[in-house]
Parts: C-alpha cells; sequence; structure tokens
C-alpha cells in the first residue's frame, strides 16, 4: 500500500547523519510519517516503523540534543536535569488547593529522549491488574497484561549490573526480556541502606513484605529497583530507540529545535464522515514556521501536556471551550485533556548517623567531582553515582478492612495492586526544597498510587509557545488525603525496625512534630509534590464511546491520520512509574500502524 517513490526521493540528498540541527539540513518537506515529539514513545515509533527501509520517517522534536549533558548521563545526578535547566519545558501547576494552594514545578524533558532523558531512571511495569483493567475500559483484550508480555519484552534489554554482583535472589530472571533495546539492570553499587530494608522487610513480613520482583505481575511488597541504565549510565529513549545503532537509518529524520504548532486536515481529502489530516506546521526555535505532510499518518508523542494542547490548539477537543478561546472546532471531543491522573508524594527525610550517604556526595564538591572523574574515567562506570535516587522500592495495600472503605469503594487496579507506594533514597530528597548543607538523612518517599481525584490540561492561550493550564489535583479527594496521610504513618513504623536502631536518629525537622492526622495531612499539604507520572488527558475508550479521545488502536476519534502514542493514551495512572508503561503502549502501537498500513 505504500509508495516506493517517496522514500528514495527523499534520500537522494540526505546527509549520513539523520540527527538534524537546523531546518535548513533536512532534505525534504514530506514523509510517509511525521512523529510530533521524540521522547518516550516517539522514539518507539520512530524506530520500530524506520524497520522497513522503504518507510520515511520524521521526528519532530522541540528541545535540545542530548549529547554532552553530565546531569541526564549520570544516574545519581538526575534530580539536577530539570526542573528549570535547559533540558526541562519549565512548566509549574495551576495552585492546588490539596497543596495549602501552592503552585510545584512540574518537570518534562524538553531534549531528545524526553522525558525519560530526564526523569529518575526506576523502571517498573505497573500490576497485572492495572492492564486487565485496561483491556476492560477500553474493550481490547490485546491490552491485557498477558497479551502485552511479548512488547515488554520487545522493550526490555535486562542488562547486568555496573558492579556485576550476584544478583540471584534480586530478581525473578523469567520476567525479564534480554534481548529487546531498552537497557534495565538492578542497582550497581551498594548503599548504606540496602541491606537495613530488606532486614526490615523480614521482620515486617506481614505488613511489609519481600517482593522478589515487583515487575512479574503482583507489586505487593518491597524489593530492589530495577532500572533503566547500562554499563551504570542512562538508557533513554534517545540512547536506545534513538542511539547509534539506528539514527544512521537513511530514512530516519530527526529534527531538533522544531516546536510542532498545530496539525491540519489534508486541504484536498475527499470530504468523509471522517476528518482526515496529514500536515503538521511546526516552528524552528519558537520563530520561522513551516509545514511538513504526512504522507501516512501524523502521530502525536508529545506527552500528557503538549499532546492535549496541541490537539486543542487545532481545534479537536471541547467545542464550548474552544470557543471561547476563537478555536473554531473540527473534532467535538469533550474528553481532550480531562480525566488525569497522577501520584501525589510526600517525602519523609530521616536524620541518621551514618555518613556513607548521597548527602556527603553534595554537599562536598571535592567529592563530587572526585566521583564524577571516577565515573567518568571507568566503564562499566564504577562508584555511587552508577544508580539513580532509590535502590529499593515497594508497594503496599491499605489493610481490607480498612474504615475508609466504608466511605469510599476501593479504587485500587485490584489484588495484585496497591494503594501507596513507598520509596527508600540513601540521603536527603525533597522535590521543590534545597537539601540541607549539612547532614547525612534517610529518606522514604510516600506516594498515592489509586488516587480518586481527576486532574486536566486546558489551554491558557492560542499561543502555542505558552504553557497550557495544568491541574493534576493533587490530594484533591478526602480519599487520597487519607491514603497519604496512612502512607506517612507506614513509612514512621517501617522505620522502627530493628534494623534502623542506632541508624535512624530521628525524624528530620517539621514532620517530627506532626504527630495527629490531621497534622500529618497538613505536613503533606505543606511540602507534597507530584512524582509527575500525569497520564489519561487523551484517554482511550471503546470504538464508539461517547467519551474518551482515541479508539484502542490509538487513532483519535472521528479522524483519519492522526494517533497518539504517548502516555496521555493511559485511561488510569498504573502501579508504576511510567515510563515503562509508554514504552509498552508504544510498542503496541507500532504493530498497530504497521498492520493497519502492511508494512
Ligand atoms: C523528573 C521526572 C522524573 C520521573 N521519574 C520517573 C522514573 O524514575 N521512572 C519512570 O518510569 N518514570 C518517571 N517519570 C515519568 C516518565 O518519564 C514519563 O511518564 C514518560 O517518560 C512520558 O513519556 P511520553 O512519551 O508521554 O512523553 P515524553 O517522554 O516527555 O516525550 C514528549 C516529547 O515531546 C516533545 N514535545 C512536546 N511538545 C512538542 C511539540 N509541540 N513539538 C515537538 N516536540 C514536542 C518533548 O520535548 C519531549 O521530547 C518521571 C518524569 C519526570 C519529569
Ligand atoms: C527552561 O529554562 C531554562 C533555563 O532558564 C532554559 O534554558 C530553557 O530553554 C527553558 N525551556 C523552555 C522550553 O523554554
Ligand atoms: C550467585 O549466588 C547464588 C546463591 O547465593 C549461587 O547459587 C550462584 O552460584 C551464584 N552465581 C554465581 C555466578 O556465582
Ligand atoms: C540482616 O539480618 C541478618 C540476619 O537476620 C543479619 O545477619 C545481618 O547482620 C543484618 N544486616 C543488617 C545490615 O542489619
Ligand atoms: C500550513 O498549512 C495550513 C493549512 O493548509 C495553512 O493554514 C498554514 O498557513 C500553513 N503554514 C505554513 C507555515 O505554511
Ligand atoms: C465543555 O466545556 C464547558 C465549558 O468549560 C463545560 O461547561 C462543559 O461541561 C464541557 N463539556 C463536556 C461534555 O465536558
Ligand atoms: C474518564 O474516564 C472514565 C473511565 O475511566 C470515563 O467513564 C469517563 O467518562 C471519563 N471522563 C471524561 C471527561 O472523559
Ligand atoms: C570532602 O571530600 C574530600 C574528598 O573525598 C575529603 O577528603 C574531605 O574530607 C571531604 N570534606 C568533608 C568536610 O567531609
Ligand atoms: C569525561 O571525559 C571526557 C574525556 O575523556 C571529557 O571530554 C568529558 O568532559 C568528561 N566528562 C565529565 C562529566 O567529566
Ligand atoms: C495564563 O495567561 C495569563 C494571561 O496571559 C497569564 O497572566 C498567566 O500567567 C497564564 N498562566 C499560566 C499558568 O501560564
Ligand atoms: C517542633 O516542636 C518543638 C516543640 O514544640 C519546637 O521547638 C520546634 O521548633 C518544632 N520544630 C519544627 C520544625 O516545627
Amino acid at each position: 500500500m505504500y509508495s516506493k517513490l517517496s522514500a528514495p526521493i527523499l534520500l537522494a540528498s540526505a546527509c549520513s547523519a539523520a540527527l538534524y540541527e537546523s531546518v535548513s539540513q533536512l532534505p525534504g518537506f514530506a514523509y510517509d510519517f511525521v512523529v510530533v515529539g521524540g521522547g518516550t514513545g516517539g522514539a518507539v515509533i520512530a524506530n520500530r516503523l524506520t524497520e522497513n527501509p522503504s518507510i520515511s520517517v520524521l521526528v519532530l522534536e522541540a528541545g535540545v540534543s542530548n549529547q554532552g549533558a553530565t546531569n541526564i548521563e549520570v544516574p545519581l545526578l538526575a534530580p539536577f536535569a530539570s526542573p528549570q535547566t535547559a533540558y526541562d519545558w519549565n512548566y509549574t501547576v495551576v495552585p492546588q488547593p490539596g497543596l495549602d494552594g501552592r503552585t510545584p514545578a512540574y518537570p518534562r524533558g524538553f531534549v531528545l529522549g524526553g522525558s525519560s532523558s530526564t526523569n529518575y531512571l526506576t523502571y517498573t511495569r505497573g500490576s497485572r491488574d492495572d492492564y486487565d483493567r485496561y483491556a476492560a475500559i477500553s474493550g481490547d483484550e490485546g491490552w491485557s497484561w498477558d497479551a502485552l508480555q511479548p512488547y515488554i519484552k520487545r522493550n526490555e534489554r535486562f542488562t547486568p549490573p555496573a558492579d556485576g554482583h550476584n544478583t540471584t535472589g534480586q530478581f525473578l530472571p523469567s520476567a525479564h526480556g534480554y534481548s529487546g533495546i531498552n537497557a534495565v539492570t538492578l542497582p550497581g553499587y551498594p548503599t548504606a541502606i540496602d541491606h537495613l530494608v530488606v532486614n526490615a522487610t523480614q521482620e515486617f513480613g506481614d505488613e511489609f513484605p519481600f517482593n522478589l520482583d515487583m515487575n512479574a505481575g503482583d507489586v505487593v511488597g518491597i524489593g530492589w529497583t530495577q532500572e533503566t541504565i547500562l554499563n551504570g549510565a542512562r538508557s533513554s529513549a534517545a540512547t536506545s530507540y534513538l542511539g547509534d545503532s539506528f539514527i544512521h537509518r537513511p530514512n530516519l529524520h530527526v529534527l531538533l529545535h522544531a516546536h510542532a504548532t498545530q496539525v491540519f486536515p489534508d486541504a484536498n481529502a475527499k470530504s468523509g464522515k471522517q476528518i482526515a489530516f496529514n500536515t503538521v506546521e511546526f516552528a524552528e526555535n519558537r520563530q520561522t514556521r513551516y509545514n511538513v505532510t504526512a504522507k501516512k499518518e501524523i502521530v502525536l508523542s508529545a506527552g500528557s501536556f503538549n499532546t492535549p494542547q496541541l490537539l486543542m490548539l487545532s481545534g479537536i477537543g471541547n467545542k464550548t471551550a474552544l470557543a471561547s478561546l476563537g478555536i473554531p472546532t473540527l473534532l467535538d471531543l469533550p474528553s481532550v485533556g480531562q480525566n488525569m491522573s497522577d501520584h501525589p508524594l510526600v517525602a519523609n527525610p530521616f536524620v541518621v548517623s551514618g555518613t556513607q550517604t548521597s548527602d556527603s556526595i553534595f554537599e562536598n564538591s571535592t567529592r563530587l567531582a572526585a566521583d564524577i572523574q571516577a565515573w567518568n574515567s571507568s566503564y562499566p562506570h564504577e562508584g555511587p553515582l552508577v544508580d539513580g535516587l532509590t535502590t529499593l522500592l515497594g508497594w503496599l495495600r491499605l489493610p481490607e478492612n480498612d474504615p475508609i472503605f466504608e466511605t469510599y469503594p476501593d479504587p485500587s487496579a485490584g489484588p495484585h495492586s496497591s494503594h501507596y507506594e513507598l520509596i527508600f533514597a540513601n540521603g536527603f530528597a525533597m522535590p521543590g526544597s534545597a537539601s540541607p548543607s549539612t547532614g547525612n538523612y534517610m529518606t522514604i518517599f510516600s506516594n498515592v498510587i489509586s488516587p480518586i481525584a481527576r486532574g486536566s490540561v486546558t489551554l491558557n492561550s492560542t499561543d502555542p509557545f505558552t504553557q497550557p493550564l495544568i491541574d493534576p489535583a493533587l490530594l484533591a479527594h478526602p480519599f487520597d488525603t487519607y491514603v497519604v496521610v496512612s502512607a506517612i504513618k507506614a513509612a514512621r513504623r517501617f522505620a522502627t525496625a530493628s534494623a534502623f536502631k542506632g541508624y535512624i536518629t530521628g525524624p528530620y525537622e517539621a514532620w517530627a512534630n506532626a504527630t495527629t492526622d490531621d497534622e500529618i495531612a497538613e505536613y503533606a499539604r505543606s511540602t507534597g509534590n507530584s512524582v509527575w507520572h500525569a497520564v489519561g488527558t487523551a484517554c482511550m475508550s471503546p470504538k464508539g464511546a461517547e467519551w474518551g479521545v482515541v479508539d484502542p488502536d490509538l487513532k483519535i476519534k472521528g479522524a483519519q491520520g492522526l494517533r497518539v502514542v504517548d502516555a496521555s493514551v493511559i485511561p488510569i495512572v498504573p502501579n508504576a512509574h511510567t515510563q515503562a508503561p509508554v514504552y509498552i503502549f508504544a510498542e503496541r502501537a507500532a504493530d498497530f500502524i504497521k498492520k493497519s498500513w502492511k508494512i
């Protein structure tokens, strides 16, 4: 079905590198596929479609190159890659009533690889129940856990940890893929708290059981963190799917600094029941605008905030809301930007007696420089910088007979799923707050995993270069606040394990005094944040449903030639940090596209 002529014409003038910094280098303005956003989802689509050499793909990436960015490459430095850096969109959220009206930063990667280049590297797929629920919501059994296994494996390349230690007892080998594209590994440098946490799971096995592998379908329990790291350096969508082995394909073109501003229907298409889209307008460095044509499809992979923004700017959204901004409606889809779910996070720092914590690195510039030097001069990389912030984390349920369930039905995805998460960090970490300049700490994060609140993304302006209004609705529902209070109390109980005796000195400052439930809730409201897992803003729903934005094949309802492949399509936030779910969705989406064009 594809045109055999299209690709060669383009390629005649292509230079060897397919990564372009400027429109002037671009060999043409017509491609089979145009992918908006070279992030987590977009990179998978670009890679898989260009496996066929006769198919041409252009990726428009608004952000900058990922090359040579120390804070992106070095895992422990991830917290310095954003927010408010050259690699960030610099977004903030609207005032959050659940957070005392505060407006925290909400980072998103403005760089090739998208948020997979700036995230905190944990690799978590979610639970069996999450995917079975997506199958039920969408009416497509293909989204179930069992059916997705081949796509999970296609993404994953499980590799030895940086220090090559014996990983027996730290994961379930049969649950993993070893020949996929994106590298995954276990922690590669021992931290001071690893064995304390593991021992505490033995002491408190009933409430806080050890989970050998949270990526094997049942997340419940505490286990070793798997991370998107290869030989001690970040494995992102940019270094894997768009890495050296693929970026030189002559049919793959990636243009940086190219900000898509609108999609347009095909002016020559015969008017039918569906609107056929084929044009993407973009601006280079937010200045000169150009149009590119997609002969087959446009794939939107701009992420949970920018994809709905681009849809609305293009006249796809709630008709009434668009009219109030003077945007003519092409497709009246009121679910665009609605139904956002996210994970609210609260940091619980403890003062510790040990000195082998990340604080000793970050508080001492001599030590930090020496550790970066040691990391840089070794391969596989060595030293304490080879891991992200957390080497252990866990997913836990409220008790079955918790009185809260008399008021609200249980919103968790099922028995293999959690209500909250505990994340263990060997040092001080509190998003939005500066770290103390002295001292040693351990932080346990309490995250709400089964929120009832739903947020939204709406347009503030028709200017594509301003941010949309982002409302993640953090702690905006009484159930969500109840869960976070329960999770903070759980963190405190866990810290009483005998393994921590002599190590933990006490809770750090503000939350030391928060003892009643009301005080703990106020601590959560005054220090809480997001852990940046927003999904659902271009939600999939059954074909023909009255709500939703995309069909189960991720095509925009009522349109031709326009698909969404990123976190926006995921209906409900999973029992996971969201990069692996996006990779998994994108691997299946690539198959949809290949099948529908027989390529
Ligand atoms: C700081 C941080 C930490 C996180 N930590 C973790 C973690 O440890 N583990 C985990 O699993 N998940 C984590 N996440 C979440 C996870 O990284 C994201 O959910 C996931 O990467 C989103 O993938 P995506 O494809 O939807 O969007 P992205 O990967 O963000 O890709 C969107 C891309 O589109 C580009 N773009 C946007 N608008 C336009 C436009 N108009 N024109 C052209 N290009 C455009 C962007 O620049 C970006 O490259 C974290 C996220 C953040 C921000
Ligand atoms: C975010 O801010 C940084 C530093 O101020 C800047 O370099 C970067 O370009 C900004 N990002 C965007 C998308 O404008
Ligand atoms: C790793 O440890 C396990 C159990 O402790 C042991 O059975 C196995 O032989 C070890 N593997 C290697 C390669 O040493
Ligand atoms: C963990 O527990 C084991 C056995 O119960 C004990 O031998 C070991 O010293 C403990 N380790 C730590 C760091 O507490
Ligand atoms: C792109 O095409 C659309 C629709 O044909 C048109 O309205 C718009 O002005 C074009 N933009 C550029 C930069 O040519
Ligand atoms: C569309 O937006 C309007 C105005 O914001 C709102 O009142 C209405 O409920 C929305 N429609 C739907 C179907 O969500
Ligand atoms: C939000 O999603 C639920 C299913 O999870 C659906 O029933 C509801 O209609 C959606 N709401 C909107 C506004 O899209
Ligand atoms: C800072 O680090 C250097 C190098 O590791 C070390 O020699 C020095 O003692 C450290 N300073 C402090 C105050 O810990
Ligand atoms: C790593 O070493 C190379 C030279 O081998 C140098 O160019 C680069 O700047 C170093 N990076 C860091 C983060 O020190
Ligand atoms: C929304 O637009 C108004 C008016 O231009 C502006 O003052 C405000 O800062 C914008 N809000 C955000 C969150 O960007
Ligand atoms: C905690 O309470 C004590 C005693 O009331 C007080 O002295 C201290 O300042 C409080 N700490 C914080 C961080 O609020």
